[in-house]
């Protein structure tokens, strides 16, 4: 299979990197465009929420790809590209980077990063998957909108100094060129091992909150379809396909 070939585009500033490559694909730019702000004025977070980018403070890029699979695994490739993420910020000299399901990215358990992926033409013959990651470099927490201050931190301030946005930029695409060819070749199960060993929450108690309220119980592991597989406190398996996770 032949392996992406990365386009990027360095913006100063922009409203939403997610938006602009939404428009790029909608006009039917092939896989591999990414675009890249040093700051966006109307950054989005998953949930409606605001995605905070001060200009110079951390990495913000949405990235486009065209995977050749069916409808029903392309919310996979928002598991891959946390995989992608973390692992690429390590190779980078990150301390150890988690992953808090579905797809945060998180350091001694608070939230560094996160990826919000989006999707244009579904169920067509060329769907398109918009993957955004936003990662906090350098700003300090108490410079994050008070609204969620009380989880977020940078890598600078966990301790993960010297890294730039750039060189994250590059290991991180590296690492998603290669964890998509491995689920072109291989399907689900490296990914779902290697998204396991990252996550910071298996085994432990939790609480997942979805549309029907708040449940308790233990996080087992994904399925075969990226859910996440809670033991309730009677023993019975339930699996979200959708949800916020809060460690208890
Ligand atoms: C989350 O809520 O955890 C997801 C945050 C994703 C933010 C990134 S920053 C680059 C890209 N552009 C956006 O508007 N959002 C994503």
């Amino acid at each position: 299979m032949p392996s992406i070939l990365w386009h990027i585009e360095k913006e100063l500033e922009v409203e939403s990197t997610n938006d602009l490559v939404l428009e790029r694909a909608r006009s039917g730019e092939p896989e591999g465009l990414v675009i890249c702000a040093r700051t966006q004025t109307k950054g989005r977070g998953r949930r409606g929420r605001t995605w905070y980018s001060p200009p110079e403070q951390g990495l913000y890029f949405s990235s486009l790809l065209r995977p050749p699979t069916k409808a029903e695994e392309i919310p996979l490739i928002s598991l891959i590209v946390g995989i992608a993420a973390a692992d690429g910020l390590m190779k980078c000299g990150a301390c150890s980077v988690g992953l808090k399901w579905p797809n945060d990215l998180r350091i001694n358990r608070k939230k560094v990063g996160g990826i919000l992926c989006e999707f244009e033409n579904f169920e067509g013959p060329s769907p398109a998957v918009v993957a955004g990651v936003g990662i906090n470099l350098h700003s300090p927490p108490d410079k994050y909108p008070e609204s969620f201050r009380s989880e977020a931190t940078s890598l600078e301030s966990e301790g993960c100094k010297n890294i730039d946005a750039d060189s994250a930029l590059n290991l991180i695409l590296e690492q998603l060129e290669l964890w998509y060819q491995s689920f072109l070749e291989q399907k689900f199960v490296p990914i779902k091992n290697r998204w396991e060993e990252l996550c910071d929450h298996i085994g432990q108690e939790i609480q997942v909150s979805s549309a029907d309220g708040a449940v308790p119980g233990k996080a087992v592991g994904l399925n075969d379809k990226g859910c996440l597989i809670l033991k309730m406190p009677d023993g019975r398996l339930r699996e979200f396909d959708s949800g916020e996770v809060s460690v208890r």
